[in-house]
């Protein structure tokens, strides 16, 4: 790997259980041992199940440290968080931010990151969840998203083999940078492997297979983003234009939003006029009106 700034990946999602510290701790050791990166973990849950397993587990050179957010003040959450990471981050190739995703942190803490992974089984609860974290977060911050061409990555994790269906997050294909990585199977005897191996070389070959499909479509975009980061500082100034281009496209957005009531897609149009008394059995009458994306945060394919 060429050796550019640290490329920081947060693996985060506000459910719990989804697999993130799995993933965080044998993403981390997939890149030390088979890619040969330096890296380092770093564990922002009080549980620690990523810095736990990742020190118990034999010493593969992965530097891992335990970090935790005051989320009391959110202004204090935000610097905490940033200061941890930035620290963390110094004289490593790559940082893995391990995170469940809290309400009181601001969404600036997710843009300062280089790749967001966001795991989630395939339960349509999990995945409907999943879309709204995410969309919420790319409608929030589209105009910077699309300057920083951060990549947004959805991990289907605890995936039954036999059901290739599952993991199709198709109300986030039409988002620019958005990707969906290749699954991660369901592992039945996972707690074996848990602070004894990891799972890129652990005995299981299907399961040590899995993860290195995982791991490989990674450290491709752990690549790209290398390339994209260079082309980001050369072009620095034209990127600020287009930043300011897009804001302003931004704010018609929201004006236009506001005017419709849009949340999460649909707009509640009052069907009688609110200055009339209201009939006692009125009610409001729902008008899907389709995703507002822009046409800069879509893909162009
Ligand atoms: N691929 C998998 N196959 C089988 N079990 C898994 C897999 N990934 C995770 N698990 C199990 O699911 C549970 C939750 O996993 P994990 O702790 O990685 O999720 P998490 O999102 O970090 O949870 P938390 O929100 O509590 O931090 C654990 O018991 C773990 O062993
Ligand atoms: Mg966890």
């Amino acid at each position: 790997m060429q050796s550019h700034e640290t490329i920081k990946i947060l693996v985060t999602n506000q459910k719990g259980g989804v697999g993130k510290s799995t993933i965080a701790a044998n993403l981390a050791a997939y890149l030390a041992l088979q890619q040969g990166i330096e890296v380092s973990l770093i564990d922002f849950d009080r549980q620690a199940s990523s810095s736990r397993w990742t020190k118990k587990a034999p010493d593969i050179g992965i530097r891992v440290h335990c970090a935790e957010i005051n989320y009391e003040n959110s202004g204090i959450a935000l610097l905490g968080a940033r200061a941890a990471v930035r620290k963390y981050s110094s004289g490593v190739q790559v940082s893995i931010s391990d995170l469940t995703w809290h309400p009181a942190l601001s969404d600036e803490f997710m843009l300062d990151f280089d790749i967001v992974l966001v795991p989630s089984s395939s339960a349509k609860f999990e995945m409907a969840s999943t879309e709204i974290f995410i969309l919420e977060y790319a409608q929030k911050r589209m105009a910077r998203l699309a300057a920083n061409k951060q990549f947004i990555l959805v991990a289907p994790s605890k995936v039954d083999p036999a059901d290739a269906s599952s993991g199709s997050f198709t109300n986030l294909d039409f988002l620019m940078n958005c990707h969906i990585t290749p699954p991660i199977h369901q592992t039945p005897d996972l707690d074996t492997y848990v602070y004894e191996d990891f799972l890129c070389v652990c005995p299981d070959q299907k399961v040590a297979e899995n993860f290195c499909d995982f791991g490989k479509f990674l450290a491709k975009k752990i690549e790209e983003r290398n390339v994209t980061k260079k082309t980001l500082s050369i072009s620095g100034t034209s990127q600020n234009r287009e930043i300011i281009k897009k804001v302003s496209v931004l704010d018609d957005y929201r004006a236009r939003a506001r005017e419709l009531g849009i949340y999460g897609g649909y707009a509640a149009k009052p069907l009688v006029d609110i200055s009339q008394p209201v009939p006692v059995d009125a009610k409001p009458e729902v008008v899907r009106v389709g995703r507002f994306i822009p046409a800069f945060l879509r893909r162009s394919e």
